[in-house]
């Protein structure tokens, strides 16, 4: 008997401006903005099972729901099967080409392959009669990074004023700047509380009504800086919009810290080497330890070897804006 395949490859994405805190379920209390990477991916297989249940394997590890980590990964499932009417169960294999839950927006990237594999095995095809912004917003039902992973380049999430008026936009193609991110590992280890988690408290800080009133401005600013291909007026506003969302997860209730003292140290660094003029780079970290490192593509390798030379026990991914997923099938005997 042969079975039919469906291969979801969906890169990461490094947000230069931060999704922190919901209005309410899965619509953001800010834009957002986004750059989608390469090598950093989610490997999702889907094919359709003659049973009506969902069968999820990491590598060879057979999952559960009542596997803590593996409940968004169900649920994702039956909300998918029940919002496109599909009946057909599935075994989905996937994999991670980097560590996951430590800050390198696995879940953007898991949610978009499930999503997008899932739905080509439902649907018997690669390209799915859904629109893109369709899938994006169900991929953002994952987990909401998700969305902007489906597109290339640079991706903003509009929030709108309806939960109904949310959009996803490409902002700039990949080709159109070629920056490279090298993410510092400095450390593999799951995260105790996830970004869904830290959504929920961000209201409770009192910086965060200041945060989102001043996104706007910011995504103004960092689109402009995109189109005109100017990392010094973008690498800065990246900063501050990385600085401005940890404070406010520091200062929510309960507090969330996600920084380490390797965190700050690089940080501290990148600063200390950009002031003696050794570089141009900038920092960024999303809800993890480990810093993102963005830089002109052809900085990349000397930088990526100063970093080393500097924390050498530290791996370090070297990334690149990448052009989006990619879907495929096969026929297995
Ligand atoms: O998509 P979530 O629920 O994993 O939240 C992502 C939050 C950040 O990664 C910290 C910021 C972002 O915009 O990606």
């Amino acid at each position: 008997m042969t079975a039919k395949r469906y291969i979801a490859k969906v890169p990461s994405n490094i947000a230069l401006i931060k999704y922190w805190g919901k209005r309410e379920k899965q619509w953001p209390a800010n834009d957002s903005l986004s750059m989608t990477l390469t090598s950093s991916q989610t490997v999702t297989i889907a094919s359709r099972l003659k049973s009506s249940s969902f069968e999820v394997f990491v590598g060879k590890h057979q999952l559960f729901p009542t596997d803590p980590f593996a409940k968004k990964i169900f649920s994702h499932l039956k909300f998918l099967a029940t919002n496109l009417d599909f009946a057909d169960g599935l075994r989905i294999e996937t994999s991670n080409t980097f560590p996951a839950s430590c800050g390198i927006a696995s879940s953007a990237s898991g949610m978009g392959a499930l999503t997008l594999a899932a739905i080509a095995a439902w649907e018997d095809q690669c390209e799915s009669p859904l629109s893109l912004q369709k899938l994006a917003h169900l991929a953002r039902m994952g987990s909401g990074s998700a969305c902007r992973s489906l597109l290339g380049g640079f991706v903003a999430w509009n929030a709108g004023d309806h939960p109904s008026l949310q959009s996803i936009e490409q902002v700039a193609k990949a080709e159109h700047w070629p920056l490279a991110d090298l993410i510092v590992v400095t450390s593999a280890k799951a995260k105790s509380t996830s970004s869904s988690a830290g959504h929920e408290t961000a209201n409770t800080s009192p910086l965060f009504a200041i945060r989102t009133a001043g996104i706007h401005e910011r995504m103004r600013i960092a689109r402009e800086a995109i189109a005109a291909r100017d990392l010094s007026t973008l690498g800065p506003l990246m900063e501050t919009d990385a600085l401005d969302m940890h404070a406010v997860m520091m200062t929510s209730k309960p507090a969330l810290n996600y920084f380490t003292e390797a965190t700050v140290a690089v940080l501290q660094w990148i600063r200390d080497q950009r002031k003696a003029g050794t570089l141009e780079a900038y920092f960024t970290v999303d809800a993890g330890p480990n810093p993102h490192i963005l830089c002109r593509l052809e900085d990349a390798q000397k930088i990526s070897a100063l970093i080393h030379e500097a924390f050498p026990h530290f791996e370090i991914l070297n990334d690149q804006v990448g052009t989006g997923p990619t879907i495929d099938s096969e026929v297995t005997a």
